[in-house]
């Protein structure tokens, strides 16, 4: 098989590329599509090509997996220069995703048709890039600047039907999409209008101030991450530089990147993301159908549930103990909808149409033929055990039943059902229709195909589904746990919340550990010291500060005061935590010290890299990356420093594990480094070269 072949139809050369599964541009392709140009050139009978591509999708990008190596064969800007260079018009006629590279190949070209469920993108930012090959300068004097800076800033991919109005796509091809560009493409070259490519068109004229919010909005947004910033400079050089220039300037900062620590992080993370969806033993296994889904509980979790599932195009049935619940829940679920509409994130009709996918009854046993039921009730096993008890007598059999408990035993919930073959936890995260994670979690005893299930139904959601053992916490909670258990102890020794959450939103974070507190609820985080207060190991230091905050009914964002206060939502430090700390200082006789930003995140990520080694160790999670997953796409671990497994092998785990011990000074008893860490540390490896639970 060779990835670009060429055949012709009459006077149109077809040049088709194929390089499974997703066309992106290796070597062999940018080499097949060079010689293409110049055959295509050379033919005398050929008065035109169409670019199209085999199997699932367009070409959706440069190889990934070519980076950090020496690049082999021609490099990207060579291919499209040429074909937009080249005497003979280019079509590009597009199909599933035209994102990266391969949307600059198209921009190459002299028109763009597309099938109408084709997506178009630059997505170079999510890799920690900026296009490489033209995107930048070529984008901007099809759709305009202000386009093109939202455009190559978020990486969003845009459907066809939105390129269609931007002019980016020339037509929309229903039914057959070869056999509609050739004809696009004789059609044009019969009537002699061959517009000017990309390159030979000036960039439309534009608002300065709205160009100026623009970039300025871009620039606060990025948080660290460097590409977004870098990507709104190139495409603002557009206006302002001829395009030689600009390309050239592009190039420059795409290599530089390329080789950036930001962009090896997020690489690292775009591979973690696709290996956390293979979980051995189960590559053959076929998942369980899901047509019909219910969600018991029609509260903040539940709603958000249900959305969820009624985005990915599933009927649901919600479930609540009482007709005013019940209304409570849709009317939240209608308000989201009303919302995406209102900033024209939604369709009306569309939102009608989930809308009217959408059941409630306060009757479970409607639910006796769906068949996956997802319980979102209060956060109570004997509350929970009744309801799975009840529902494992009225379930059809087969019937999926999932927990979306966040601390409880999975285990035991699953025997309360009496059917543990077919239970399993899917642990959202809130808003459960926005947050990409799903922690998948598995018992002993769940069957393969239904953990299959799991998997299946999270691709489904668009959600990155992570699995985990069940423990205390599964990963993601139980590494935060340790986290916050450690930031407390930094509290008690004299570093106050907001100096803390300062530290952190520098490290990368979008919000404060405290801050995040204040809106998870401070009662949340108290029923789970509570839970475990049975199992403390004796001797451990236990710090107060946040029980006497709700002893004084300050629970966070709900109560208008926690960590924070909250003045029309918004959260201002308050003198009266102060006090509460300093008098609780000097009630333990504990020495007020004060440390430096590096110092509380050299602190807060040795927690986390320790707390992760135990997962690890325990099989709670099947490996390393996974943690990174987890904590990124949960917890606002920034992603630019790849997850903190990732962060902590870049840094070298001796000065890590150094750390540790720092921190385990401070905790004492319960905060000892772990085993697997010392181990990995003395061998002078990573957790990346990590091959296993059996290895450790
Ligand atoms: N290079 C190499 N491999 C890639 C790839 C790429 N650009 N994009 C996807 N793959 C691989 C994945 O790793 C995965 O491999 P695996 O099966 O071994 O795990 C396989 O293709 C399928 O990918 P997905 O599981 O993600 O499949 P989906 O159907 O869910 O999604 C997709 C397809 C939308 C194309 C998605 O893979 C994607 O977004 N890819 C990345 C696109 C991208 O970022 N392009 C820009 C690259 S940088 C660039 O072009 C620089 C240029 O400007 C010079």
């Amino acid at each position: 098989m060779t990835a670009v072949s060429l055949e012709q139809d009459g006077d149109i050369a077809i040049v088709r590329v194929d390089n499974p599964p997703v066309n992106a541009l290796s070597a062999a392709v940018r080499t097949g599509l060079l010689e293409a140009v110049r055959t295509i050139e050379g033919n005398g009978r050929i008065e035109g090509a169409v670019l199209l591509c085999a199997g699932r999708t367009f070409m959706a990008g440069a190889d990934v997996r070519e980076f950090g190596k020496e690049l082999p064969g021609p490099d990207l800007p060579t291919v499209v220069q040429a074909i937009a260079s080249s005497p003979k018009p280019w079509l590009a006629a597009i199909h599933g995703t035209a994102l990266g590279g391969g949307l600059e190949v198209a921009l190459g070209c002299h028109w763009r048709v597309a099938a109408p469920d084709a997506r178009l993108g630059l997505p170079e930012v999510k890799l920690g890039l900026i296009p490489g090959a033209g995107g930048t300068q070529l984008l901007p004097r099809i759709v305009g600047l202000e386009r093109a800076l939202d455009l190559v800033a978020s990486g969003r991919q845009i459907e066809a039907a939105e390129a269609r109005e931007l002019d980016l796509v020339d037509a929309l091809i229903e039914g057959d999409l070869r056999e509609g560009a050739i004809a696009f493409l004789r059609e044009r070259l019969a009537a002699g209008a061959i517009p000017p490519r990309a390159a030979e068109r000036p960039v439309p004229p534009f608002d300065q101030t709205a160009v100026a919010k623009l970039a300025a909005g871009i620039r606060r947004r990025a948080r660290g991450l460097e590409a977004p910033v870098q990507a709104a400079e190139s495409v603002l050089a557009a206006a302002t530089l001829p395009l030689a220039e600009g390309l050239a300037c592009e190039r420059a900062t795409f290599l530089r990147l390329r080789e950036s620590a930001q962009a090896k992080a997020l690489r690292h993370l775009f591979f973690a993301e696709r290996e956390a969806a293979k979980v051995p033993g189960l590559e053959a296994v076929v998942p369980r159908e899901i047509r019909h889904v219910g969600v018991i509980g029609a509260g903040t979790m539940g709603t958000g549930i249900a959305i969820a599932f009624l985005d990915a195009g599933y009927p649901v049935t919600i479930v609540e103990t009482s007709a005013e619940a019940l209304a409570r829940g849709r009317a939240r679920i209608e308000e989201a909808y009303q919302g995406l509409v209102k900033r024209g994130r939604l369709g009306q009709a569309e939102a009608a149409a989930r809308l009217a996918r959408l059941e409630g009854t306060s009757e479970p046993e409607a639910l006796a033929a769906a068949d996956l039921v997802v319980e979102a009730v209060f956060e109570d096993m004997a509350v929970k055990s009744a309801l799975f008890a009840h529902l494992g007598r009225i379930l059809r059999p087969g019937a999926v039943i999932a927990t979306n408990t966040s601390y409880l035993d999975v285990a035991a919930l699953a025997r309360a059902s009496s059917r543990p073959r077919d239970f399993l936890g899917l642990h959202f995260f809130a808003p459960a229709n926005v947050m990409r994670l799903l922690e998948v979690v598995r018992t002993d005893k769940v069957a393969p195909e239904v953990l299959a299930t799991g998997l299946a139904v999270a691709r489904k959601l668009g959600k990155i589904a992570v699995v985990a053992g069940n423990g205390d916490g599964f990963i993601g909670n139980r590494i935060w746990a340790f986290y916050r258990r450690q930031l407390e102890y930094l509290l008690e020794d004299g570093a106050d919340p907001y100096t803390i959450d300062a530290a952190m939103t520098a490290y990368g974070f979008p919000m404060g550990p405290f801050a995040v507190f204040d809106l998870s609820g401070l009662d949340i985080a108290l029923a789970q010291r509570k839970r475990r207060a049975a199992t403390r190991p004796a001797g451990e230091r236990y710090v107060r500060i946040p029980d006497i905050l709700c002893e004084l009914g300050r629970l966070g964002r709900k109560t208008g005061a926690g960590w924070y206060r909250y003045t029309d939502g918004r959260a201002e430090p308050d003198p009266a935590v102060l006090e509460v700390i300093a008098a609780e200082r000097t009630r333990r006789g504990t020495p007020q010290q004060s440390f430096t930003a590096e110092a509380i995140q050299a602190h807060a990520r040795a927690a986390m890299v320790n707390e992760a080694a135990r997962v690890l160790a325990e099989g709670i999670a099947l490996r390393p990356s996974d943690i990174d997953v987890v904590l990124v796409h949960g917890y606002g671990f920034p992603s630019w420093r790849g997850g903190p497994l990732f962060e902590a092998d870049t840094i070298g785990l001796d000065r890590v594990l150094a750390d540790v011990v720092a921190m385990a000074a401070v905790g004492g008893v319960g905060s000892e480094p772990a085993p697997l860490l010392v181990e990995l540390a003395r061998r002078g490896s990573t957790f990346g070269a990590w091959a296993g639970k059996e290895s450790a």
